[in-house]
């Protein structure tokens, strides 16, 4: 058990009213059972007891909706410097070389570490791993399970590893709230103790751990139209974020070109695969657009693509585009397809025979928790891995089909250095640093559909100064009257943080003025060379600071 340690207590912005709360310990605390968190456990376990925590169902997680598959260099015309190559083009000179070369490099390993825990990737005739091909790539290297359900098999495969290992245990339905940190929050000597958690049946405890890793995923639930579960609502980054930890980049959000567009169903992801097996994008009168945009037209990489489909909305005042898939005909569609195919005939297309309308959305959060490659953020004790990270791996544009190999290589080594972390401590006793407030409470979920729509409307995809200014301006009055509030449900803390990470994106957009990757900003439509750089953020610092590329470590 953990020597009891007199450091004075502090300040947790999303606090609790008792001291007399259940406690347990642990030698690493992983919030998150995505992949990145589920790899990090498994790493972490060979020198100790790790908890992992995941705040809905274990099923529900960007990683179980993954649909095109893992990328790594595995086919014989393949090569380490064409991914790497392929993901610095796609980055739009903003990612760190280091990063992407260890990506890169520990790709095939860490696929072969799945194949040794049983995970069934599909195969061709000759019983090769099959291999796709998404946006950006200039190889098929991307691999696949059940066709279109690469995501829920790897966290199957994940979670069969994680229930044989006995110094493991998952807590479902367990909301992290805010981190426990020594310290005095004013720029003093931090770090990270552990967490205090919420069951609905358990209530509130405090987890003490030596070293906690933070795999809570991304920010997507920001944006009215959106692929991401609903569990991405930026908890991750803004319980950093109170903890003092440096966040980067936060203006670059890759928005997916192609999300299913029905009135009043959900944006469910159509993937790239299918534009990798050669479906088109065509308008309402059944016109290309993408051959005159890019020489890679429909697999240019992501921005190109969703950026391409706005201007064409625009061009022919449409809501929407829609993919042609009928080069595969019905059964071709349904064999490479399966759950695409079943998701779609309830709404009842047969992509066979009819056209599929999509549009963009909101799909993946490239800024972050500051890491170095080893997984280490800014504040002692405090890891991430995964979505909710940076690292410089994905620059201003993700490539496709790297982010589940990101989990896996990055959440492996997040896992053994916090294996390895110093000693375990608690502290005497805990204060919050929320003021008494006689402000009004706002409505709850209409606060949070105003800002998501505010985030799509003026930090979307197309963005300029005065969109910006007056989204800043909307987040500082909703944050006026719900960062003061002491909540008693996961509504209430899921809106505070989605509003500090909010309010991180659009004053990270609103200092860039430029456009490079995934951030358009109309008013400043070309790459400026003073912002080949990263724009770091910390609280109590109103302005970023500025660090030129070229090493991840100096971000920390
Ligand atoms: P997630 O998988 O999102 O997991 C986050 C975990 O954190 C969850 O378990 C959640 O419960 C937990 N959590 C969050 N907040 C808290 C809290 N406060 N307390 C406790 N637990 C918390 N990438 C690819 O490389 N290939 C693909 O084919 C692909 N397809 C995609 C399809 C879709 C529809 C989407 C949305 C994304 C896709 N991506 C793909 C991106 C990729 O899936 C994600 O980037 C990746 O899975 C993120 O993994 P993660 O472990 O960081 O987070
Ligand atoms: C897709 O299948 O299109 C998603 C792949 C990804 O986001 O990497």
């Amino acid at each position: 058990m953990p020597a009891s340690e007199a450091t004075p207590d502090r300040r947790y912005l999303i606090p609790f009213r008792s001291q007399l709360l259940p406690q347990v310990f642990t030698d690493v605390l992983v919030i998150g059972s995505g992949v990145a968190g589920l790899r990090a456990a498994l790493e972490a376990s060979a020198s100790g007891e790790v908890i992992v925590l995941a705040k809905g169902p274990l099923d529900r997680s960007n990683t179980w909706l993954a649909q095109g598959g893992i990328a790594a260099v595995i086919a014989e015309d393949d090569a380490f410097d064409s991914h790497v190559e392929d993901t610095l083009v796609a980055g739009a000179s903003l990612c760190e070389r280091a990063t992407v070369e260890r990506l890169v490099a520990d790709g095939p390993a860490e696929i072969d570490f799945l194949i040794e825990r049983g995970m069934r990737f599909d195969r061709a005739l000759d019983g090769s791993l099959a291999l796709t091909r998404e946006g950006g790539h200039h190889c098929r290297r991307i691999v696949h399970s059940d066709g279109d359900a690469t995501g829920r098999e790897l966290v199957r495969t994940l979670l069969a590893s994680v229930s044989s290992t006995p110094s493991i245990r998952m807590f479902e339905q367990c909301f992290a709230l805010d981190l426990l940190t020594s310290g005095d929050g004013q720029g003093g000597e931090e770090r990270v103790l552990g967490a205090i958690t919420h069951h609905p049946k358990y209530g509130l405890q405090i987890i003490w751990a030596r070293a906690v890793i933070l795999a809570t995923g991304g920010v997507g639930q920001l944006w009215r139209e959106t692929t991401n579960s609903r569990i991405a609502t930026g908890d991750g980054v803004a319980m950093a974020w109170r903890a003092g930890a440096k966040i980067v980049d936060m203006e670059f959000a890759q928005f997916h070109p192609t999300a299913l567009y029905i009135a009043g169903a959900p944006r469910s992801l159509i993937s790239e695969a299918v534009r990798g097996e050669g479906a088109k994008l065509v308008d309402r009168a059944g016109r290309r657009f993408m051959e005159h945009v890019h020489p890679l037209a429909e697999l240019a990489p992501r921005d190109i693509v969703s950026r391409g489909i706005v201007e064409q909305l625009a061009r022919v005042q449409d809501s929407c585009v829609f993919l042609d898939a009928k080069h595969m005909g019905s059964a071709g569609f349904r064999a490479r397809f399966p759950g695409l195919t079943q998701m779609l005939a309830g709404y009842g297309i047969d992509p066979g025979t009819d056209l599929i309308p999509v549009t963009p959305a909101a799909h993946y959060t490239i800024g972050g928790v500051a890491t170095d490659l080893q997984g280490r953020t800014s504040v002692a004790g405090l890891f991430a891995a995964g979505e909710v990270a940076w690292n410089g791996l994905h620059g201003a544009n993700r490539l496709a089909s790297n982010s589940l190999l990101e989990g896996l290589v990055f959440g492996q080594r997040a896992g053994s250095a916090a294996s390895r972390e110093g000693t375990p401590r608690v502290l005497a006793r805990i204060v919050s640093d929320i003021r008494p407030s006689d402000r009004a409470e706002l409505d709850l979920a209409d606060s949070r559909s105003s800002l998501t729509s505010a985030m799509w409307r003026n930090v979307g995809i197309m963005r300029s100064a005065a969109g910006l200014e007056g989204a800043l301006d909307m987040i500082a009055f909703w944050s006026r009257y719900s960062l003061d509030k002491i909540f008693d449900d996961i509504h209430g803390w899921e809106l505070q943080n989605l509003l500090i990470a909010g309010s991180l994106v659009t004053r990270a957009a609103a200092w860039r003025e430029e456009s490079r990757g995934t951030h358009t900003r109309i008013d400043f439509p070309r790459q400026e060379d003073r912002f080949l750089a990263h724009s770091v953020w910390q609280r109590h610092a109103l302005e970023p600071t500025i660090t030129a590329l070229g090493e991840v470590g100096a971000c920390v």
